[in-house]
């Protein structure tokens, strides 16, 4: 049922996402990738912010809050409880293809947050109904993928929202000055943990998301290794 690509190590995890390891770890491991964003001394806050600055300009480009939203690659459900959180109003679904994160997000969220929704399925083809969500998020996912699973993505994101919908993604900003200047020995050392970030970075995200249905973009800088993309669903 896993994709080929997803069968693979990643994050220095033989067994990539499909075990307990990484989906224990996930939480403390991304407040530790991310607690140098910020600048100042490294705070365990990096994570939150990050977050909060992917909202903010979410908030801003949305025309109203979305009542219904999908979060696909939800992980541990760190980027789901912040859209709880952002949207109190709205009912957010979780969606992964790791039955293992899927069981830490809904042991984390169980007390604080139990009207959350989890789906175990694919990004590319949840299985969820057509035309059935105002947002569709997808944060910190794309650079995990192959061009062709980031493709099926934005065509399976098209059919889950309602006309007018709007689909947002955050994610490593290839173009920022972090990476255009990192030292190859540092960038291949990345790329042992992250085996699809030469196709992410690759990857002409507007182009394919006309081509999935969408109008053109708005991109935004988030953080400075960092970039918000938001798409309404065209016509
Ligand atoms: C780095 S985590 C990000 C989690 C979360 N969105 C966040 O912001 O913290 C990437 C997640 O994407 C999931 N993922 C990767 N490829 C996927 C796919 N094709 N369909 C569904 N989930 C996928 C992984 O299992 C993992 O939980």
């Amino acid at each position: 049922m896993y994709p080929k690509y997803y069968q693979t190590s990643f994050h220095a995890y033989e067994e990539g996402n499909l075990g307990w390891e990484p989906a224990l770890e996930v939480e403390s491991a991304s407040k530790a990738v991310h607690s140098t964003l910020f600048d100042g001394e490294p705070t365990v806050e990096g994570d939150r912010l990050l977050r909060e600055s992917y909202h903010n300009i979410l908030k801003a480009n949305l025309p109203e809050p979305p009542q219904k939203i999908a979060d696909l690659g939800c992980g541990a459900g760190l980027s789901t409880e912040a859209l709880q959180e952002l949207f109190p109003e709205a009912e957010v679904t979780g969606v992964d293809l790791s039955p293992y994160f899927l069981a830490v997000a809904k042991y984390r969220t169980a007390q604080t947050n139990s009207q959350l929704h989890w789906h175990h399925g694919a990004g590319e083809d949840t299985k969820l109904p057509a035309e059935s969500f105002n947002l569709v998020s997808v944060s910190l996912v794309f650079h995990e993928l192959p061009k062709k699973a980031a493709i099926a993505i934005f065509q399976e994101a098209k059919r889950l929202l309602k006309p007018g919908g709007h689909f947002a993604m955050m994610d490593m900003n290839p173009q920022a000055e972090v990476y255009r200047t990192m030292q190859p020995y540092i960038l291949t050392l990345l790329k042992s943990t992250e085996p699809y970030l030469d196709q992410y970075f690759a990857l002409d995200v507007g182009t394919e998301l006309v081509n999935a249905g969408f109008e053109t973009p708005f991109l935004q800088e988030n953080t400075a290794r960092h970039r918000t993309i938001i798409a309404k669903v065209k016509g």
